[in-house]
């Protein structure tokens, strides 16, 4: 059975959830084989799936002429770092300076982390616990999408970064004295760290840099919504727009 609300936070009906059992039954039961099963994922994907996805590569496009890394705050299972690999594969296939750092504590939350005003089920101890070795399982992943893209033998230098960003940031700037950051996902969901990452990184933000917020506007995760007036709003001068196909995903573009 799919655990659809296990670590999502949803707006679905019963009736859409229901309907949504159905297609992951028909996923798992489907006549295909893996292999055509892998070629013919459009079949199964929801289109709310398939408008983050649009989303991520909307934004991609938006760096693709300046320079610097890819930094993805909360990456949890991964997919927007896999996805960014891919993309850079598609619109600078050449571009191998383009780094991609997933950072995640892959432990999930710990209620000792979580701000007190977030009163919500998707923050119970060890929700998104990706479980034992899952930054290295995700390191192979980047690697082989690396190696299936253009210049496969030019590595470049994707990083997985396991732990708490407050303990793991400062020592990855250290380590990458020359980092610019073209593009950040801030997907934590609590006001603490995200002000940490954002104040470690917007030294390093260029004209033209992206930062993606996924909870800007949510009434029941206002932590992103906290940071973002506390520490860009009327200090960084930017844009700000939503996503055209996912409306919760907020873009500032630095000035
Ligand atoms: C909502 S999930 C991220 C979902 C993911 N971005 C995606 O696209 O599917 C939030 C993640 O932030 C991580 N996180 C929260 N606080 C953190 C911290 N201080 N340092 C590193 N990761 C943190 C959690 O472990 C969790 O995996």
């Amino acid at each position: 059975m799919l655990k659809s609300g296990s670590t999502s936070v949803t707006q679905s009906s019963e009736s859409q959830l229901d309907a949504r059992e159905h297609l992951w039954e028909e996923f798992q039961n489907a006549p295909l084989d893996d292999a055509e099963k892998e070629r013919n994922l459009g079949l199964f994907i929801r289109s709310p799936l398939l408008a983050r996805l649009l989303a991520i590569s909307d934004v991609y496009r938006e760096i693709v002429q300046i320079p610097g890394s890819v930094l993805d705050f909360g990456t949890w299972r991964g997919q927007n770092a896999v996805l960014c690999e891919n993309l850079r594969a598609i619109f600078e296939p050449f571009n191998k300076q383009r780094r991609i750092a997933a950072f995640d504590t892959f432990q999930g939350y710990k209620s000792h982390s979580v701000d007190a005003q977030v009163d919500n089920e998707n923050f119970r101890d060890g929700c998104y616990s990706t479980g034992e070795g899952y930054a290295d399982y995700l390191t192979r992943l980047l690697g082989l999408h690396e190696s299936i893209n253009a210049l496969p033998h030019v590595s470049s230098g994707h990083k997985v970064v396991a732990g708490d960003i407050k303990e793991t940031l400062p020592q990855f700037i250290e380590d990458n004295r020359n980092l610019l950051v073209a593009l950040a996902f801030f997907d934590m969901n609590l006001e603490g760290p995200t002000r940490f990452a954002l104040d470690q990184i917007l030294g390093r933000c260029v004209p033209g840099s992206v930062l993606v917020f996924f909870q800007l506007q949510r009434d029941f995760l206002p932590g992103e919504g906290y940071a973002y007036v506390a520490d860009v709003l009327g200090k960084v001068r930017h844009e700000l727009r939503r996503s055209v196909t996912y409306p919760s995903l907020c873009i500032v573009k630095i000035l």
